[in-house]
């Protein structure tokens, strides 16, 4: 029997509807909240992701102001339109789409926004905020892997929670959350050895690779659960996870649960981002 999916579609919908009442609530109160979309050149995944942001802001009722840079833009222009949109008070949410070219740095970018306009949580204020478990924005893709997990009935206090992947902005953050719902947490990267047996403990595995087939049905418990966080071209270009879905699924068996890709975090990650504007928008009125 093969593993539940996890119904990514219908949870990212289900958050988008309750942003979508926020908004509505809030524009009752004369607020309309706003995000502005800086893209800086012409990365094809990236004008799909922002394409994505942008619809979803319509659906859900919050204004998008889109910010289209050449790949050429100078690192002192960005940071010129950041610090104008910092301080255009209608303006409630700054998202700069990574990668962004090699001649500007990312760092001196995610400093120079406002923190409570910091959507994304990529700010060092925002991200100690998160770790000291104070209110306030928590990155999207991890708070989206969470609620995937806790909406479709899952808890994670007490579970062994194995982490692939250590990044700044996926999995370390993924490892806090998981923390803070009192996981009990192992993060795994590449230098691991024994991932295969450390797996096999999970009661919930995230991963957050980028590479196909991390994840093989000989890695997991059956009853586990699986968040995959990969978004990936497999040798064919077809877009994939970091699991293999099918041999991995069967493994877990009707007992566990696996989100799919498409259709799982990716669809989490702009949900959480529009909540993340109703937060920004709540911030500067003096709402939270
Ligand atoms: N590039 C890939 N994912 C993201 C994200 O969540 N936010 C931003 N700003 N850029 C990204």
């Amino acid at each position: 029997m093969k593993a539940k999916r996890i119904d990514g579609k219908g949870i990212s919908d289900q958050i988008k509807q309750e942003a979508a009442q926020e908004s509505t609530a809030l524009q009752a109160q004369g607020i309309q909240p706003c995000l502005a979309v800086v893209l800086v050149g012409n990365d094809a995944a990236s004008q799909i992701y922002v394409n994505n942001k942008k619809k979803a802001c319509e659906k859900v009722g919050i204004l998008s102001r889109s910010y289209e840079l050449p790949e050429d833009t100078e690192e002192a222009a960005l940071l010129h339109l950041i610090d104008q949109l910092n301080r255009t008070p209608d303006i409630h949410g700054i998202l700069v789409q990574l990668p962004l070219p090699m001649q500007i740095s990312e760092e001196k970018v995610i400093l120079a926004i406002d923190a409570q306009k910091d959507v994304d949580c990529f700010h060092p204020m925002n991200v100690g905020m998160l770790q000291t478990g104070r209110k306030g924005f928590l990155p999207c893709t991890p708070a989206g892997v969470l609620e995937l997990i806790t909406r479709s009935g899952y808890t994670v206090e007490g579970k062994h929670c194995v982490v692939i992947g250590r990044s700044h902005n996926v999995g370390k953050p993924i490892a806090m959350l998981l923390l803070q719902q009192n996981g009990t947490v192992t993060i795994c990267h590449s230098k691991t050895k024994n991932l295969k047996e450390i797996c096999k403990q999970a009661d919930i595995i995230v991963s957050a690779v980028g590479k196909c087939h991390t994840v093989t049905a000989d890695m997991v418990k059956e009853g586990a659960v699986v968040i995959d966080v990969g978004m990936n071209r497999d040798d064919n270009g077809k877009l994939c996870g970091d699991a293999d879905f099918d041999a991995v699924s069967e493994a877990l068996g009707e007992q566990g649960a696996i989100s799919p890709v498409p259709g799982g975090v990716g669809l989490m990650t702009v949900a959480m981002l529009m909540h993340n504007c109703i937060v920004a928008a709540k911030l500067q009125n003096n709402l939270l």
